[in-house]
């Protein structure tokens, strides 16, 4: 955890890069940060061909004196060790460093995250680097966390990777029959007799491309070697984190995800990080709900303990399509929103804004002028005092979230690399439908895998539970005759982990808890939909409509059109002293809403307070109180009548309960309740 005694504030920094520049410039840049309040770089991100100029030489005279003014500046430092782009001269000694891409293409050196995760080379070099760094820096007492890589990600094809992808599959499966019985290979008479006859399912074998899409024609062997490429790049994160540990044990270590990615499976990554660190870019005029659902997730990965926002832009990033600046306040509302979502850091990508190469276009704490009369200057300053006097109060705190949404990669993988039913299947925005349901009452919601207790929650939901693997069937079932309430949609139930579909009728082992039976789909092209009257209200039915039959089950809702018009759209089947909703196909935003409001009066969701259109309540608990946040996501000024009384810590005044909280456009408050946080 960043959360430790050497942090007693909110930690206000980000990614600095010192050695792209003279040092003259270095005591402007720290003039700055004291004026805005930094008190925490990232340093080291990209300099592995400095440190490291050749095969027999470390060269650490710059990062010397980079630490050094860092440590008499009274800057912490979360210190990253370099290897997320390997050194040139390496690639050309060692060509089994470079990737190869799914097209067979083997690359030159060049660009970043270019290493392949099982080249013997790269993982040699990137942990003695790690070691090194960690004998040299591990005694400053401003090292707040190592940073590992950095945004690890992307594939590799190359034949060092084939060998351990063959490696990888020996041991899950043991023998060659299981595996072709897993991946069904009987299909096209693809039976493999050798290990050896196994090869990467990259766009020369398995895999093409559909629209912009991968697809693949044996799912399961493109869903192991996804598996496979994360377990890879984890193995490196590990190793160096194992490296790091041996030497500073007390000293935490983390490497930025990067939330909506689907690349890796996070919930495992998780698992072997001391806190969970991010980098999150939301795109101009992106609902907020999306980041807001994405630093839950990443909230989720790490067990629900508070997160470090890792990377956020000061304004624009040059990589989206439009670099629209971020509007005034708008940099303050994301900064809060991680906040209130469990970020104990807010840090930026980067601090000073480079010169040359891809990145010059990017915003950074200073900017290309060099001074801070700046209007995003301005505004970081004026975060940076807020975040002092903030102080560590909110440091720690938990959300207290009486729902929980089922997210698991494995799914996220399996429904894309599904042929059919259709290209509208998208499973994180069907998950992100439910959240948006549960975000519109500031009901807090946490992401929990499939492995986690759900004993805790009152309302589950299981969106597009497509791929529903190992026991937890029984898990859903128990905790639903135990008497929580499931909420699983279209789409769920049809395979085991390898893909099969478990036969004897759709949702396959979840036909018991939802009391029915999925006999087809009908999947609508995006300008048709059916609809369903439910509550007296008419909805629209989207993406794929189900027709199913009563199996215990109560419809609560039935189609208005079609040959299956009457058929149920919506169902509820108790089941021992719970219940289980079913919705068998995609709806509206109203929909979602509407339906949790249900979810709400009849299983007791609390929702944190009541707001205005636009205007989030988020809440964290720790032992020095609630904080209860608000985040008005409009242009408008905006009213909020507080339930409860406090001291708003950003204005220090202190309201009653019935007392009028104002919020300016783009606002933030959060009200403080001492004592105990005890919800949830
Ligand atoms: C990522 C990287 C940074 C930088 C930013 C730009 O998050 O980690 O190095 O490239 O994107 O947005
Ligand atoms: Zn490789």
């Amino acid at each position: 955890m960043i959360h430790n005694e050497k942090v007693t504030k909110i930690l206000y920094g980000g990614d600095y890069n010192p050695e792209q520049w003279p040092e003259e410039v270095w005591q402007t840049d720290m003039q700055l940060f004291a004026q805005a309040g930094i008190d925490v770089v990232t340093l080291n991100v990209f300099s592995w061909a400095a440190l490291q100029p050749n095969e027999e030489t470390y060269d650490f005279s710059k990062l010397d004196k980079i630490m050094q003014m860092a440590s008499s500046h009274n800057l912490k430092v979360c210190l990253a060790t370099s290897t997320a782009a390997h050194p040139a001269w390496m690639a050309r000694r060692y060509p089994d460093i470079l990737r190869t891409g799914p097209d067979g293409m083997k690359r030159k050196f060049g660009a970043r995250h270019n290493s392949c995760p099982n080249s013997p080379t790269y993982r040699k070099y990137a942990v003695a680097l790690a070691r090194q760094l960690a004998r040299r820096y591990g005694h400053y007492d401003n090292l707040v966390a190592w940073h590992v890589s950095n945004e690890y990600g992307g594939e590799c094809y190359c034949e060092n990777c084939e060998k351990a992808f063959r490696v990888w599959l020996r041991k899950k499966y043991g023998t060659l029959e299981a595996l072709n019985h897993a991946w069904n290979t009987a299909f096209w008479g693809h039976t493999f007799y050798d290990w050896d006859e196994i090869v990467l399912p990259d766009l020369r074998s398995e895999e093409f491309m559909y629209g912009s899409t991968v697809r693949t024609n044996f799912q399961g062997i493109s869903l192991d070697y996804r598996r496979f490429n994360s377990d890879s790049l984890l193995e490196c994160y590990c190793l160096e984190r194992d490296a790091l540990r041996e030497v500073t044990p007390q000293v935490p270590v983390t490497t930025n995800l990067m939330g909506y990615y689907y690349g890796l499976d996070y919930q495992k990554w998780g698992k072997e990080m001391d806190f969970i660190s991010w980098d999150s870019y939301p795109e101009y005029g992106e609902p907020e709900g999306k980041n807001a659902m994405w630093h839950d997730v990443m909230r989720g990965a790490g067990g629900g303990a508070p997160f470090a926002l890792m990377e956020q832009s000061p304004s624009i990033s040059n990589w989206h399509a439009y670099c629209a600046l971020k509007r005034p306040g708008v940099m303050r509302l994301y900064s809060y929103q991680a906040v209130a979502h469990g970020a104990d850091t807010v840090m930026f990508f980067q601090m000073r804004r480079s010169v040359g190469a891809c990145e010059k276009f990017h915003s950074a704490v200073i900017d290309h002028v060099g001074h801070g009369e700046t209007r995003q200057f301005r505004e970081l300053a004026a975060l940076g005092r807020e975040l002092k006097q903030l102080g560590g109060l909110t440091l720690g705190g938990r959300t207290p979230a009486q729902a929980a949404i089922v997210f698991d990669w494995d799914n996220w993988w399996a429904t894309s690399l599904s042929a059919g039913p259709s290209v509208e299947i998208n499973y994180p925005e069907e998950v992100y439908r439910w959240y948006d349901g549960l975000a519109r009452h500031n009901i807090p919601v946490d992401f929990v895998g499939v492995d986690q207790d759900l004993s805790g929650y009152k309302v589950v939901f299981a969106p597009m539970l497509y791929m529903c693997k190992g026991a937890h069937h029984q898990a859903l079932t128990r905790y639903v005759e135990e008497g929580g309430t499931l909420v699983s949609t279209y789409f769920s139930g049809y395979v085991e982990e390898h893909d099969l579909v478990v036969c004897g009728g759709y949702p396959g082992h979840l036909k018991k808890v939802l009391g029915i039976w999925v006999e087809e789909s009908d999947a609508l092209p995006p300008q048709e939909h059916n609809c369903f009257t439910w509550n007296g209200k008419e909805y629209p039915a989207r993406v794929l409509c189900d027709l199913l039959h009563l199996q215990g089950a109560q419809a609560l809702a039935c189609y208005g059109a079609q040959f299956y018009a009457g058929m149920p759209a919506l169902t509820c089947n108790r089941l021992g002293k719970g219940a289980s909703y079913y919705v068998a196909t995609s709806s509206d935003r109203e929909f979602y809403r509407d339906f949790v409001g249900h979810l709400r009066d009849t299983c007791g969701l609390e929702p944190v307070h009541d707001t205005p259109e636009g205007v989030e309540a988020a809440l964290r608990c720790n032992g020095q109180g609630e904080f209860l946040f608000f985040l008005n996501y409009n242009d408008a000024p905006k009213g909020v009548r507080l339930a409860r009384s406090g001291v708003e810590l950003l204005s220090r005044r202190q309201y009653q309960a019935g007392d009028w909280l104002e919020l300016e456009g783009k606002g933030v408050a959060i009200l403080h309740t001492a004592g105990e946080g005890h919800r949830g």
